[in-house]
């Protein structure tokens, strides 16, 4: 791999300005515990705070997710940056000099291929805005914006453009401009003509909005019809760069006020947010056409605490409000629904009312996610009726049985009561038996809370309890731990010991740490860490530094943690062979056995002279 010509000193000087506590304090809100400092985990949903930095070691580590590494990495994961874009973000807010080129000097064919398609997609977005700002076939384009009202701020702000009536106009353009169609075509922006000779424009006649990834690159559009047609709404189809079951519309530019806020406002339509953003939210995103999806969500978690959802007020509107909450809930965002008049959609509102009533009556006065469960619910039972109020308050205790408070339950259950006449008490009785057979059901591993991040899970044992891992294992730790704070260590070490490490991980991580010290570098877990470039490495580096403490650990202790892992192969070779003398002696095979049992006496005696 290659990570740009980025030199090494640069990285250093990036690590040395950048204080870790300070760069995650940014994003997380952190409380000394110890030598260290911990706060609830910005990349996963959890209740009690297992992310962890240490000021010491300049590292963070998420004991529940396992996300770790220095603040360079802490800044790729929250941002969604590549290595270089961190280290140049980071390098400018500290005035560092970036002594390398931007583009890296070697990339791959992917990475080749993905840069090109942006190019393409931004060139034709550009063309795209010129033909509908000054062509005479944009003329009618530009009159169905206006009479939308869509003012030249909004156009410019969200590049907003129109594709011309003709079969491949924008192929020769693009042509004209030395663009590879094949490529385009695999970034959908273009396609193949029956023939197979040649390419046709996938977007004629359509005001074009251009769909921008979380870094603000243009990976695709959405293109609508003028007139009334099937379909409304064309997209690019499902490319490398383009994913629609992650990419939010307009989260590029809103990421900035969403952070700031911890507050994001979901819509359904390109329109919604284009005309919110005019009326002052700015904190506006949208999916592509399709309903939430547990990455949206996992990617809305990591800028905002709080999810606004604005969907449109007709049934179907307030169907996907009303499913998109347990996804919300589940990735730890609190939600909130902005409930419209009159089956509205936010555009029609914004025309209709105006920005400041939008922002005060729909926005400001949106409703928890319970209230609106139950709202949601009430219009789908006939509460004239008896049978259909009691269905009613059995499906509406069996929501607030969900919430985690006492006092919410309460609150509600009172509500409750005093809507439909029924006592205080009973509804408590009932409330207390779906709750209890809600925690039978939890019981049961019908946790489906927690089913997603099971692999972590699994990760998470072998983390939180060291302990219980085989004794080599636990000595190939840390031997590590010591050798990341001693290069007196790492030089010993290397020589009694090379890679002989047992664990992959562990084997790979040494050899990462003999280079560095042969650098001439001083011990720094973070530095270090910056050379690694590999997700996998960071973590075990980063949970070795963190949980296994150097303390007491004297030239005789290191000598027996080698011994321990010079051991392991033999020993493991041994019990293969025991079980191979088994089977010989079942079949009967007694000179096989007698040879077998030679073997085993040699490798015993090698073992102790270890
Ligand atoms: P406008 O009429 O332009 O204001 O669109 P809208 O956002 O009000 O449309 P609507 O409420 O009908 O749909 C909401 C969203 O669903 C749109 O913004 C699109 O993302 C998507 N959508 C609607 N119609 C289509 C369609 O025909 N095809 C696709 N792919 N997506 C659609
Ligand atoms: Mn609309």
């Amino acid at each position: 791999m290659n990570f740009g010509n980025i030199p090494d000193d640069v990285i250093a000087a990036v690590l040395k300005y950048h204080e870790i506590v300070e760069v995650v304090s940014k994003y997380v809100h952190l409380a000394k515990q110890g030598r260290n400092f911990k706060g609830l985990c910005p990349f996963h949903s959890e209740k009690s705070p297992s992310f962890t930095v240490s000021p010491d070691k300049q590292i963070f580590n998420c004991f529940g997710c396992g996300t770790a590494g220095n603040a360079i990495k802490f800044v790729m994961e929250i941002e969604g940056l590549t290595f270089p874009e961190a280290v140049r973000q980071l390098a400018e807010e500290a005035d560092i000099p970036i002594g390398w080129e931007s583009a890296p000097a070697e990339e791959t064919a992917g990475q080749k291929e993905k840069r090109l398609i942006i190019e393409g997609h931004e060139l034709a977005a550009k063309w795209y805005n010129y033909l509908l700002k000054n062509s005479e076939l944009g003329k009618p384009a530009m009159e169905y914006l206006r009479g939308r009202g869509f003012t030249d701020r909004m156009i410019d702000e969200f590049q907003i453009g129109y594709s011309p009536p003709m079969w491949d106009k924008l192929c020769q353009f693009l042509n004209s401009r030395n663009i590879n169609l094949a490529i385009m075509e695999k970034g959908g922006l273009v396609s193949a003509n029956s023939e197979g000779n040649g390419y046709l424009d996938r977007f004629r006649d359509r005001i074009m909005f251009p769909i921008r990834d979380a870094r603000g690159r243009t990976v695709a559009f959405a293109g609508r019809v003028l007139k009334e047609a099937q379909p409304k709404y064309l997209n690019t189809p499902e490319t490398v760069l383009f994913n629609k079951s992650s990419i939010l519309y307009n989260l590029d530019r809103a990421k900035s006020s969403i952070r700031k806020s911890r507050k994001a406002v979901l819509f359904e339509g390109y329109a919604d947010v284009i005309k919110a953003w005019d009326a002052g939210a700015a904190n506006g995103v949208a999916t592509m056409g399709t309903a939430l999806t547990e990455e949206h969500a996992r990617v809305l978690k990591r800028f905002a605490d709080e999810v606004i959802v604005c969907y449109d007020g007709d049934d179907a509107g307030q169907a996907a409000a009303f499913k998109s909450l347990a996804l919300l809930e589940r990735s730890g965002c609190n939600a909130q629904v902005a409930i419209l008049p009159g089956r509205m959609d936010p555009d029609e509102y914004i025309s209709v009312n105006g920005a400041q009533k939008f922002l005060s009556e729909i926005i400001n006065s949106a409703v928890p996610s319970t209230k609106f469960k139950l709202i949601y619910l009430q219009r789908n039972h006939i509460l004239q009726k008896d049978e259909g109020k009691l269905k009613y308050i059995q499906e509406a205790l069996k929501i607030i049985a969900e919430l985690h408070s006492p006092t919410e339950r309460e609150h509600y259950v009172k509500e409750l009561s005093h809507d439909f006449q029924y006592s205080i008490q009973s509804l408590n009785e009932q409330l207390h038996q779906i709750r209890e057979q809600l925690q039978k059901k939890k019981n049961f591993g019908d946790n489906k809370e927690n089913s997603w991040n099971n692999v972590m899970n699994d990760r998470r044992t072998e983390k939180t309890s060291p302990v219980l891992l085989p004794a080599f294992h636990n000595a190939e730790r840390k031997l590590l731990a010591v050798m990341m704070e001693d290069a007196d260590v790492a030089l010993y070490v290397r020589e009694q010991l090379g890679d002989r490490f047992n664990v992959e991980a562990h084997a790979a991580l040494a050899a990462y740490l003999y280079a560095y010290y042969a650098d001439g570098n001083e011990p720094d877990a973070s530095r270090y860490m910056a050379t690694l470039h590999n997700e996998q490495l960071e973590k075990v580096a980063s949970s070795i530094a963190m949980t296994d403490s150097t303390g007491g650990i004297n030239d005789k202790v290191i000598d027996d943690y080698i011994r321990e892992i010079k051991k392991y192969p033999q020993l493991a070779a041994l019990e293969l062979k025991k079980e191979e003398i088994a089977r010989a002696e079942r079949a009967g095979d007694v000179i096989r056995a007698a040879q077998i049992a030679s073997e085993i006496i040699s490798l015993e005696r090698q073992l102790k002279t270890l």
